[in-house]
């Protein structure tokens, strides 16, 4: 899975939307629980509307920080300048892919360290759909900073809240790979820090 975050604004058609949710619906919960919802969003108002925010707290938050921050393992600094430039344009186009998928979790007992663990399985099963089907989308979390605002935008009524947003449409390019560090640099045996010999 790699993020794909310059989309076409061409439409998606359902049928593939649908396979898309059936994979998410499909993903693990804490005891089956299943008490996720999935928003297809297609109004370009809404859209527009949290954009605004999303791209505020860009603004505020993630452009400084991108700009002050190293290269992450697997990257260097040219590399990290063309994905800030790929986050900066999702910032800017953000509303205009044809279809986002809001994955929403109703609220649960534990706001803790689990919170969130029943509704990321689904979101990552619909990313690995949509690559599958050759779109193009990327797991989002930024517009949480404003939650009550987008939550508030997108019509989500109390008792649930938005834990991502995937923007799906067309990818503009290729996919590429991934970059990562060494393995070796984050598996240990039986002690921490200790290298795991079964790795190639
Ligand atoms: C919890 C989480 C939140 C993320 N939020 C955003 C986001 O708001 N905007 C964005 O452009 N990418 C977001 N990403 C995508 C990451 O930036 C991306 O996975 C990372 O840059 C690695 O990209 P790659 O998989 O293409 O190598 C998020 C990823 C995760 C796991």
């Amino acid at each position: 899975m790699r993020a794909m975050r310059r989309l076409k604004p061409d439409p998606v058609p359902d049928e593939l939307i649908h396979k898309i949710l059936a994979a998410g619906q499909a993903a693990a919960s804490g005891g089956n629980t299943q008490r996720w919802r999935f928003l297809v969003l297609k109004d370009a108002a809404k859209k527009k509307a949290v954009q605004v925010y999303y791209k505020k707290a860009f603004d505020e938050v993630v452009g400084p920080r991108y700009a002050s921050s190293p290269p992450p393992p697997g990257s260097d600094p040219a590399r990290y300048k063309r994905q800030h430039a790929a986050v900066e344009y999702l910032t800017d186009h953000y509303h205009e892919a044809p279809v986002w998928i809001v994955a929403c979790l109703e609220d649960g007992a534990n706001p803790g360290r689990t919170a969130g663990s029943s509704i990321y399985p689904a979101v990552q099963n619909m990313l690995l759909a949509a690559r599958a089907l050759g779109l193009g989308s990327t797991l989002t979390t930024r517009h949480t900073q404003y939650e009550k605002e987008v939550d508030a935008a997108m019509g989500i009524p109390p008792g649930y809240h938005s834990y991502a947003i995937l923007p799906i449409g067309y990818p503009m390019g290729r996919f590429g790979p991934v970059g990562r560090g060494p393995l070796s640099e984050v598996v240990y045996l039986d002690n921490w820090g200790k290298p795991y010999p079964g790795l190639k």
